[in-house]
């Protein structure tokens, strides 16, 4: 028996990375799901391999009426609506803050918080009139502090967390649960920094085999985050398993908000010491 038997999931950004490994999980533990990518040939192969539960609909997250008609899709295909995963994603404008056009404020706020917001607002009626449902979201670690994203990514997705909890508190009325995922760094082509397409797909592959060391050393837990941990995560908060659990920001990253690695840490804190006691004179 599968975790998510007979519920029914739309992923966005489900052609690549996170979302191709979460559609691959809940499709093995049961569900049928609806993907909405950008990437309109790299979403067919996804989904061609994933079978006949797996569908894709071409989609960008900063329209509106696209995000609706993915929900639609999924209702109108397999019954109903269970998850939705809002997960798309990109890097977003990089560099100084003066640096940065209001145009490219516009588009990374528009995919990484826009698309997360239409995703909700279009998953929530479907949800209340069944009495249940999950609505998942990826924020970041980068969400929760700053000087390790971009400055907008950094704002972005702090805002998504913050939306995550305030939606919560509203759907917890018809018990649909609200959560989102912080992701540490995980290996997908976003992290590699390479353009979209099967061409990018195959060189972020490359670029990632070349990384890995470096990035397994720099980690708590002497690995890199695959896209299966972030997709292990979202399973846990679609199935009913996390079913008393909403509001709430999930971090996933290998112990990276923990700190330095131990490793690497200053011997004072690492090496065993006596305790310094403070004696008050005379005594
Ligand atoms: N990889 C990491 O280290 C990391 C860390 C923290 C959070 N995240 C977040 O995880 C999510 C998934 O990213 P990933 O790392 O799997 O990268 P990825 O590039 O492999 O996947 C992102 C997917 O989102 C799609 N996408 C981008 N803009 C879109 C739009 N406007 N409409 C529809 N689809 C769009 C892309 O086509 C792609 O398939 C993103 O929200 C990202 O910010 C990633």
């Amino acid at each position: 028996m599968g975790r998510l038997d007979g519920k029914v999931a739309v992923i966005t950004g489900g052609a690549s990375g996170i979302g191709a490994a979460t559609a691959e999980l809940f499709i093995a533990e049961g569900a049928s799901v609806v993907i909405g990518d950008m990437q309109a040939e790299v979403g067919e192969e996804t989904a061609g391999r994933l079978g006949e539960r797996c569908a894709f609909v071409p989609c960008d997250v900063t329209k509106e009426e696209q995000v609706a008609a993915l929900v639609d899709e999924a209702v109108k295909r397999f019954g109903r609506l269970d998850v939705i995963f809002n997960n798309a994603g990109f890097g977003g404008a990089m560099g100084p803050v003066e640096s940065i056009s209001s145009e490219d404020y516009d588009i990374t706020m528009d995919v990484l918080l826009k698309g997360v917001f239409y995703g909700m607002k279009h998953a929530a009626p479907v949800m209340k009139a069944q009495g249940s449902g999950s609505i998942i979201s990826t924020a970041s670690i980068c969400g929760l502090t700053a000087g390790v994203g971009a400055h907008l990514y950094t704002a972005a997705k702090a805002a998504v967390i913050s939306l995550t909890e305030s939606v919560a508190n509203e759907l917890a009325e018809q018990a649909v649960r609200v959560n989102c995922i912080c992701p540490g760094f995980i290996a997908t082509p976003l992290f590699a920094g390479k353009p979209l397409g099967s061409a990018g797909q195959e060189a972020a592959q490359a670029t990632l085999d070349k990384i890995r060391p470096k990035q397994e050393n720099a980690q708590p837990m002497h690995r890199m985050g695959e896209p299966l941990d972030i997709a292990k995560a979202a399973l846990f908060l679609a199935s009913d398993d996390s079913e008393w659990i909403t509001g709430h920001a999930m971090v996933v990253d290998g112990g990276f908000m923990t700190g330095k690695p131990w490793r690497k840490q200053a011997s004072w804190l690492t090496e065993p010491h006596p305790i310094r006691l403070y004696r008050p004179e005379g005594r």
